[in-house]
């Protein structure tokens, strides 16, 4: 266990399984927001390994809100698309979940476990992209620009479709969710709903790649043991309306994420 720090933001590291760490952090920091970001986020692993699945996306929410609660801090709790089937996305806060796989039913019942704190706020989003603050992260947007950089081929299905979200915004988002401190679900992601094969495309006109590698296939060819929901996506009036969230248009999101990424290397 080591701590890091730089002029403005301290870090501690903790493993939110452990329920004495987690109180003692509290205790220590004594937060007036906890907004959880961890979880077990691999879909197929998550349909595989049930119980570690589990603990992290369910368990250590309970554990976050009962700590929460003991030091008066409000739980700000991440979650996702992956909560509805995507029978017919794109979805408001008043929809009625309805997972089709084993991730979207462990962070639905997360959801619930945050709902038991005094104070709370659900923070729902959708397929994020951005830059990573290491190489051991990806994100669709950075393996269709590297790939296609590359020349490699890819598939990418046409039957999945989600409204993608450029992290800096959901950052944004959340800090407004915070300040606000505002209680109940709201969605934040991105303004637009399209297919992940035409999102790919998109990635392609905007780092100027080419767009011929990429080639659309469906869900069925993927064989992967969790189901995906087919259309999901989000209507983000409500954050607009209470928040003040405005994500940036997704062709100046992929810009500004292209400027980011030529700077840094
Ligand atoms: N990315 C998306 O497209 C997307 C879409 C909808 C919702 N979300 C939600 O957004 C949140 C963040 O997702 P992400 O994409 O940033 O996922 P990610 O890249 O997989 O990051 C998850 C983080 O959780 C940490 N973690 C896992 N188990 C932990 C534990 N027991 N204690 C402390 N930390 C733990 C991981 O730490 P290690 O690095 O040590 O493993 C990792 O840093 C999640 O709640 C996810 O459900 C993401």
């Amino acid at each position: 266990m080591t701590s890091t720090c730089s002029p403005r933001v301290n870090y501690a590291r903790l493993d939110i399984t452990e329920a004495d760490g987690v109180r003692a952090l509290l205790d220590d920091f004594h937060p007036d927001a906890v907004v959880n970001c961890a979880a077990m986020t691999q879909v197929d692993r998550c349909e595989e390994e049930r119980a570690a699945c589990r603990i992290v996306n369910t368990g250590a929410v309970e554990t976050l809100a009962g700590a929460c609660d003991e030091v008066g801090a409000r739980l700000v709790q991440v979650s996702t698309d992956f909560v509805f089937d995507g029978e017919n996305g794109p979805y408001d806060e008043d929809a009625v979940p309805n997972p089709v796989n084993f991730y979207g039913q462990a962070k639905l019942d997360g959801e619930r476990a945050a709902r038991r704190a005094e104070r709370w706020a659900i923070a729902r989003t959708v397929l994020v992209y951005g830059l990573p603050q290491d190489e051991s992260r990806s994100n669709i947007v950075l393996w269709i620009q590297r790939a296609l950089a590359g020349g490699e081929d890819v598939h990418v299905v046409t039957d999945q479709h989600r409204t993608p979200t450029y992290a800096p915004d959901l950052a944004a988002g959340v800090a407004q969710l915070v300040r606000s401190e505002s209680e109940g679900v709201f969605h934040l992601a991105g303004p637009e709903l399209l297919s992940v094969y035409n999102f790919a495309r998109r990635v392609a006109d905007a780092f100027d790649l080419n767009a011929d590698l990429i080639h659309p296939t469906d869900s069925t060819s993927l064989d992967q043991p969790a189901k995906r929901p087919p259309r999901t996506g989000f209507v983000i009036e409500k954050a607009r309306r209470a928040l003040g969230y405005e994500p940036r248009p997704l062709d100046d999101a992929l810009r500004d994420m292209r400027e980011r990424l030529e700077r840094d290397q």
